[in-house]
């Protein structure tokens, strides 16, 4: 049997490649334009309005999971669960819009500080805050998405991207507006054990 000539060969190929680096295949704001019959100018606004609203909808995620750590008082565990689900709701709206961002054949926004650039939603502390404050706040970041999303959607019909239209009405509105009611029934101050 003959031993190989070069026995250092098959080590060396086992072993990953990395810290590589190159440039980037596609730069952000850059239309990489795909056969879906839509103008170029239609899928350039339907991505920048997407990557808008992805902003402002990662921002809302995360303060549902802030406020799912940091509730305090009676009604900790319903709050806890609540926000939580609603959490795992807007988790599954980001990757929604990213995607279409992507099918359109933009570039969808992705990592913190970038989000943080972009999002029109007030950074709330770091700190905790009462119950009815952080509801406040969720209810306000709610209510920014739906304005913002509506008038998105309209834009989305009229220029015929009736994907990017159907998105935003039957997964981003209807999911936020019954986001805002769960939520905001908490703070109407009704009595808890003795009618008024
Ligand atoms: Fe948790």
């Amino acid at each position: 049997m003959s031993k190989s000539k070069n026995p250092g060969a098959a080590v060396d190929r086992a072993r990953p490649v990395d810290h590589q680096k190159a440039h980037e295949i596609q730069a952000f704001g850059h239309l990489s334009r795909l056969p879906n019959a839509l103008s170029e100018n239609v899928a350039r606004q339907s991505v920048e309005n997407l990557n808008q609203v992805l902003a402002d909808t990662i921002t809302l995620r995360d303060l549902y999971k802030k406020h799912h750590w940091q509730v305090a008082g009676p009604t900790f565990y319903q709050l806890h669960l609540l926000f939580d689900k609603h959490y795992e709701e807007q988790n599954e709206l980001v990757d929604t819009i990213a995607e279409r961002i992507q099918s359109l054949g933009g570039i969808s926004l992705a990592m913190a500080a970038d989000v943080a650039e972009a999002t029109i939603i007030l950074r709330p502390p770091k700190g905790r805050e009462e119950v009815p404050v952080q509801i406040s706040r969720l209810l306000h970041a709610h209510e920014i998405i739906l304005e913002e999303a509506r008038s998105m959607a309209r834009q989305a019909a009229e220029s015929g991207d009736d994907g990017t239209n159907d998105l935003l009405v039957s997964d981003l509105i209807r999911t936020n507006e019954k986001q805002v009611w769960f939520v905001a029934e908490h703070l109407v101050d009704v009595p808890l054990v003795k009618a008024d």
